[in-house]
């Protein structure tokens, strides 16, 4: 099994990254933290709260961890709603929040486990990251690796060249894409071929659990959401494919490119900067893009993890 931390800002698209991870049998989801990001803090905590509630995740322990960015103000996203998580009615969280700062659980959680062993699986802004590095900077090269969402080659939703995750924090992300750890960014290039279509509704409805009509509750809701603020006709899930991408890397194409995240541009804030061009990866290169996506393989990966989950 591959074992992993996922610090996530829920947010539609990361509850349904909590489903993926906890309900797929090859994944060991050993804690959870939560980020300032798509709501604050006390927001998100609590939303990943209730997710776990819902999917009845009782043995993972969570913690609360940065209530804002390093060095600037947090912003709401736009496509979440009020609560960032809109469109369904959360049960009350089943589990007790961890007393530890979300930095500390998961610092503790890479020492205790084998070197090499522990994947960091990022779904909102980095600054929980960049901030353990620096408290611990051990870790960077205990953990076998992190597979991020975040970025994009060649896009952006939060600016014209931006991401959200990373434009929120671009300073943690210039950190945590600049440590000396293999890097694996699920950017914008392929989370915005993660449509959840009709077909893929269909499938989730099929499911037939209280589970499955909450992740359908979701899916309606970021429908209509990022209709209104972007323009598509179906929500790209973003979050879901750096978790999908663990379990089967054949899921997205890498291609290893040095990434640079801009920290000073006017107009290009958050950039990720990837260097594509012929000739220019370094040996010592430690970061990867993800271009394209499997949408057959992701959504047959989700949609089992709903399925599995909705039976227990
Ligand atoms: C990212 O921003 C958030 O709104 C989503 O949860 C996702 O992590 C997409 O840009
Ligand atoms: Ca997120």
């Amino acid at each position: 099994t591959k074992k992993i931390i996922l610090d996530c800002d829920p947010g539609h698209d990361d509850a349904i990254a909590l489903m993926l991870a906890a309900g797929n049998p090859e994944i060991d989801l050993l804690a959870i933290t939560t980020v300032g990001g798509n709501a604050v803090l006390e927001k998100t905590t609590r939303n990943a709260r209730g997710v776990m509630a819902m999917a009845q995740i009782i043995d993972v322990p969570i913690a609360a961890g940065a209530v804002r960015p390093l060095m600037r103000e947090g912003e709401d996203a736009d496509v979440h709603g009020e609560s960032g998580l809109d469109g369904v009615d959360l049960p009350e969280p089943t589990t007790e929040l961890d007393p530890r700062h979300g930095v500390d659980l998961i610092i503790d959680t890479i020492m205790e486990n084998e070197p090499g062993s522990v994947i960091l699986v990022p779904t909102g802004p980095l600054t929980n990251i960049a901030m353990a590095i620096r408290k611990e900077p051990r870790i960077i090269e205990r953990v076998k690796e992190v597979v991020l969402m975040g970025g994009g080659v060649h896009v952006g939703n939060w600016s014209a060249v931006a991401e959200f995750n990373i434009k929120i924090d671009p300073e943690a992300a210039a950190i945590v894409f600049g440590a000396p750890w293999k890097v694996t960014m699920i950017g914008l290039d392929v989370t915005h071929k993660a449509l959840a279509t009709d077909e893929v509704c269909d499938r989730i409805r099929a499911l037939n659990t209280p589970l499955a009509d909450f992740a359908l509750g979701l899916l309606t809701f970021f429908r209509q959401a990022y209709h209104d603020a972007q323009g598509f006709e179906f929500p790209p899930v973003h979050d879901p494919v750096a978790v999908a991408t663990v379990i089967d890397p054949s899921v997205v194409n890498l291609v290893k490119a040095p990434i640079h995240v801009e920290t000073k541009g006017e107009h290009t804030l958050g950039m990720t900067v990837t260097e594509l061009r012929y000739g220019h990866t370094p040996e010592d290169c430690h970061t990867y893009a993800a271009l394209d996506l499997d949408f057959e393989k992701f959504w047959s990966l989700v949609v089992d993890a709903i399925e599995r989950l909705g039976k227990q």
